[in-house]
């Protein structure tokens, strides 16, 4: 059933405070100052519930980002500038205040976020506002504990002599973040809290089709007492200034979240200067439901959840399920009825569940997967199409009969699409949620402890959710096996990504 409907939806108009913020000329943010971009040109921001343009963003490019590496350098090869020399409690109770301002514009912030972005506001209210403010403040207590080692050493060829050996943590330098549009505040903060928890410097460069809270969080980092410099966030497109960042012969690290495609391109852009590279890429993740599973409703709706949350547009939304045969049928039906069920909308628009997906680029990406799929013989259980003839919704979709060979089956959708199948051994099932080149994360639900260790420990993937799904928190590291990424964000693993281990070696 391909679900279409000709009743727009309504416009619903953002409160004073963000018309206010949407107002005022967007700049960049380099060496503490808001300027504008050097080639004096501005790029559109869309709102994907109308496809209306709602604000002009400055369109950095190759000099701004030079501009930006300049500034950061000034501050991170200055041993003596106050950035440098900063305590880490001082260090510590400044990420901490970013958290709190975060948290005192948690209205605001959220609501530009459901602007720019299309999910809903509610959704940003409880995730990823909150969400960004925890990643601050739990970065602010690491500032304190980078610590090295004593290390006894031997020295084989010196016999007789003494040394005292230890290791000391130094921030990497300069980093170049380049960040998508699905959750557009919470990826700046992911990279931003460990990079300043570890004292770096940073050139943000927000996705081009959310360039909004970026700059709302620049000027909460200035309110926060930020040395200037610090931080820059140039906005622009990838082909240019993500390009030319990534590329850029001072920047000794570049940090990126984005498609697999583009992972690549990033490390053969960093390859120049050999900076150092870490992603966090794209997911075709499993998610397998056994009939021991401890609560079937429950089982439905977490592998509903685990792939229309934030419309699919999750680089871990679970868009593999393979439900074991014996309850097939009810969890395809329980799904079919979840999907149905949910409430399309305006982010902005109260009791909204699903909002548009981000871009006209997104909208013909995911709509074009959903007539692949038909034409490659899958089953469209339910949704199979655009909603509505204005913004960029599509409906909640199930595919079923589908084979390993179909693209909605191997490539990433990045949409509210689901394809299940059946299956019923154990040891295939894990085999065919390998056969992938993604490894980000995967769902697992059953009551038997002893398969549910067996089936994390087997499955290629960087996060297994049991009997839950979607569940991630600052302190619980994320990141991908094979083509899914290098490295990891949160937690304290993501501290190694952000420094240097240095050995001193004293003879005595
Ligand atoms: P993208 O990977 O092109 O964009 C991510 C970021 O990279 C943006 O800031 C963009 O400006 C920047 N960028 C683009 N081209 C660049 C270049 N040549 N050099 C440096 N930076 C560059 O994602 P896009 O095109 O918006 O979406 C395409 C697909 O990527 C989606 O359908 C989805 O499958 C996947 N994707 C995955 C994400 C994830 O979190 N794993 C996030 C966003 C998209
Ligand atoms: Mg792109």
């Amino acid at each position: 059933m391909v679900t279409t409907s000709t009743v727009p939806f309504p416009d619903v108009s953002p409160s004073p405070r963000v018309e206010g913020f949407l107002s005022r000329t967007k700049k960049l943010l380099i060496g503490g100052r808001w300027v504008d971009a050097a080639g004096g040109k501005a790029f559109p921001v869309y709102n994907p519930a109308t496809g209306q343009i709602i604000d002009m963003a400055a369109e950095g490019d190759v000099a701004d980002i030079d501009h930006a590496v300049r500034a950061a350098r000034k501050v991170f090869d200055n041993p003596r500038h106050p950035w440098r020399t900063m305590s880490p409690s001082e260090r510590g109770r400044l990420i901490w205040r970013i958290g709190d301002l975060i948290l005192e514009h948690k209205d605001e912030l959220a609501e530009l976020e459901s602007l720019d972005n299309g999910k809903p506001v509610e959704v940003a209210k409880a995730a990823d506002v909150p969400l960004s403010a925890d990643l601050f403040h739990y970065m602010a207590g690491w500032a304190t504990k980078l610590e090295g080692n004593t290390i006894p050493i031997s020295v084989l060829y010196a016999p007789g002599a003494q040394f005292h050996a230890f290791t000391t943590r130094e921030p990497i330098g300069v980093v170049g973040q380049i960040i998508p549009w699905n959750f557009p505040l919470l990826m700046a903060a992911w990279k931003l809290g460990p990079l300043l928890a570890t004292g770096n410097c940073a050139i943000l460069k927000p996705a081009e089709q959310t360039p909004l809270t970026a700059l709302r969080l620049g000027e909460i980092l200035q309110e926060a007492g930020l040395p200037e410099g610090v931080v820059n966030i140039v906005t622009g497109y990838g082909e240019t200034a993500g390009a030319a960042l990534a590329a850029h012969e001072g920047v000794d690290k570049v940090a990126f979240t984005g498609s697999t495609e583009l992972g690549r391109l990033i490390v053969k852009a960093a390859a120049g200067n050999l900076k150092k590279v870490t992603r966090e890429l794209g997911g075709k993740s499993p998610n397998i439901i056994f009939k021991d599973t401890p609560d079937l409703q429950q089982a439905i709706a977490g592998a509903a959840s685990a792939i229309f949350f934030n419309h699919g547009q999750c680089c871990c939304a679970g868009s593999r399920l393979y439900v074991e045969k014996a309850v097939y049928e009810d969890v395809v039906q329980g799904i079919t009825a979840a999907a149905r069920d949910i409430k399309l909308g305006p982010g902005l628009a109260a009791g909204t569940q699903m909002g548009p997906l981000v871009s006209q680029e997104q909208l013909d990406r995911v709509t074009g997967f959903m007539d692949a799929g038909r034409r490659e013989g899958a089953c469209v259980l339910t949704g199979g199409g655009r909603v509505g003839e204005r913004g960029y919704f599509v409906a909640p979709t199930l595919l079923t009969g589908t084979g390993p060979q179909m693209s909605v089956v191997k490539e990433e959708i990045f949409g509210p699409v689901v394809v299940a199948d059946s299956f019923e051994d154990t040891t295939e099932i894990i085999a065919r949620s390998n056969d992938t080149p993604y490894g980000l994360a995967a769902g697992v639900w059953t009551r038997d402890i002893a398969k549910a260790h067996r089936v994390a420990e087997e499955l290629r993937a960087g996060t297994v959710w049991v009997n839950c799904y979607n569940i991630v928190d600052s302190a619980l590291p994320f990141g991908g096996y094979k083509q899914s990424g290098w490295g990891r964000e949160m937690g304290h693993e993501v501290l190694s990504q952000y420094t240097h281990t240095k050995a001193v070696c004293i003879g005595l």
